[in-house]
């Protein structure tokens, strides 16, 4: 028996068990708001036995806008913010809400602007140009920082998670596949992490001791050209000196390597399903070049933890969270066994929100989770939902699971993964 179901005390709060619900996006905002379909979600969640659940990916400020149905922190949504985190301590588990910017990642029309990065670029997704932030638009975003982890604090959540992983805004600037910058903000890996350090800043102004800060990074990008693990321990050495409370370690790059992040094939099918027909030009072209652009990472459970422990070995008095592949209660115990604090589920939870009250009662537990990624297809334009409970799954959209899984099966039998 591990110290998984042991309460842990990180930052200002305690946290009844180890588990965490991962940032896994909702798609549940719409006008950029909370709605009814997201408290359920979360009172469910947190009525499963989870320690903490996390309110994914609100933005701090509408230029870091990326979807439709995308929390954007504001004023105006505190009161409804407040409702969800009651309901969440009502059922005994502890809020987070993942704070970020999608940078060279948000879209033009629901950002209100034109898209901005570390360097400019272009943005498939949008589709448009994207310029090279100024240093005005880098205090206004640095400031931004501040300001969501006040309003999260107002909104009674427990914890913040940064996001400066995935290939979003931070994790642009860290990244030499994206920051071509000559000024103090790019360069040596030193100025890279510039941007980074004047978030937390913000937000260790804001939130230190008010609320836990948690990271989540990149343990490497994913690909030859990107953030490698030697920098990115630099880099989680940073942010422990910055003030982070924990730090989540994970890894990849939407624009370039986002099945690096959860592994699997990239769900083409449901993505092109949901997509509205005024994107023609889009559904066309995820279905023509969606898997060379995002090629297939084979899933293998406890993918990242080879990494992790990396991390482990070189920061040995940081609280560290393991994300990746954890399916069943094995995993589980292993995880904390191997050192790390807490870790995070995002698919175990999202298959069945009770996953954690199962593993506690049942040491053999397992996932019914097959990583056929349905869910991440249609949260693209929809909210995020399992096919075995979708209610809008077409028999051709069923067959096309099952097929994924089998292909899913036989790939990691081959490589020795199952
Ligand atoms: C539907 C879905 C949406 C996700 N959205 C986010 C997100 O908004 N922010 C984030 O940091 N990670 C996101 N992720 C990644 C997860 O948080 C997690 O890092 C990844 O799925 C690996 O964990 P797992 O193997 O337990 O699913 C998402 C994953 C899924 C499946
Ligand atoms: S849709 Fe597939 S990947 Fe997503 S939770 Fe369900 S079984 Fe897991």
């Amino acid at each position: 028996m591990s110290d998984l179901f042991t309460p842990y005390r990180i930052g200002p709060i305690e946290i009844r068990n180890r588990t965490i619900r991962s940032a896994a996006f909702e798609g549940m905002c719409e006008h950029n708001s909370p709605s009814q379909e997201l408290f359920d979600y979360h009172t469910a969640v947190a009525r499963g036995g989870i320690g903490m659940t996390t309110v994914a990916y609100a933005a701090v400020c509408r230029s870091g806008l990326s979807f439709e149905r995308q929390l954007w922190m504001r004023p105006e949504i505190v009161p409804d913010l407040k409702k969800l985190t009651d309901a969440i301590h009502a059922e005994g588990a502890k809020a987070s809400i993942q704070l970020g910017h999608c940078g060279n990642m948000s879209h033009r029309r629901i950002c209100g602007c034109r898209p901005y990065g570390a360097s400019r670029g272009f943005n498939l997704y949008s589709p448009t140009f994207v310029h090279k932030m100024n240093l005005r638009e880098i205090d206004e975003v640095v400031e931004a920082y501040g300001k969501a982890v006040e309003l999260a604090i107002e909104s009674g959540f427990d914890a913040v998670e940064i996001h400066a992983g995935h290939g979003y805004l931070i994790s642009q600037f860290l990244s030499p596949y994206t920051n071509h910058r000559k000024d103090g903000y790019g360069g040596s890996l030193e100025n890279r992490m510039r941007f980074m350090r004047r978030c937390m800043e913000s937000v260790v102004k804001a939130g230190k001791g008010r609320v836990a800060i948690f990271v989540k990074m990149n343990t490497r990008d994913g690909f030859k050209g990107g953030m490698e693990v030697e920098d990115s321990i630099t880099v989680a050495r940073e942010l422990q000196k910055c003030g982070a409370d924990a730090l989540v370690l994970s890894g990849g790059f939407v624009s370039r390597a986002p099945m690096y992040v959860m592994r699997g094939q990239f769900p083409v099918r449901s993505i092109v399903h949901y997509m509205p027909w005024s994107q023609w030009w889009l559904k066309a072209g995820v279905l023509l070049g969606g898997r060379i652009v995002s090629p297939t990472v084979p899933f293998k459970r406890l993918y990242f933890l080879e990494d992790a422990m990396k991390f482990r070995q070189a920061l040995p008095d940081m609280p560290l969270v393991y994300v990746g592949g954890v399916t069943t209660r094995k995993d589980a115990d292993k995880v904390i066994d191997c050192g790390f604090q807490m870790l995070q589920m995002g698919r175990a939870v999202l298959e069945d929100t009770d996953f954690v009250n199962k593993m506690k009662a049942d040491e053999n537990c397992c996932s019914g989770c097959e990583h056929s990624n349905f869910c991440i297809g249609r949260m693209y334009t929809l909210s995020m939902a399992c096919h075995k409970t979708c209610k809008d799954i077409t028999p051709a959209l069923e067959r096309n699971v099952q097929k994924t899984i089998r292909q899913n099966d036989r790939m990691e039998r081959k490589l020795g993964y199952k």
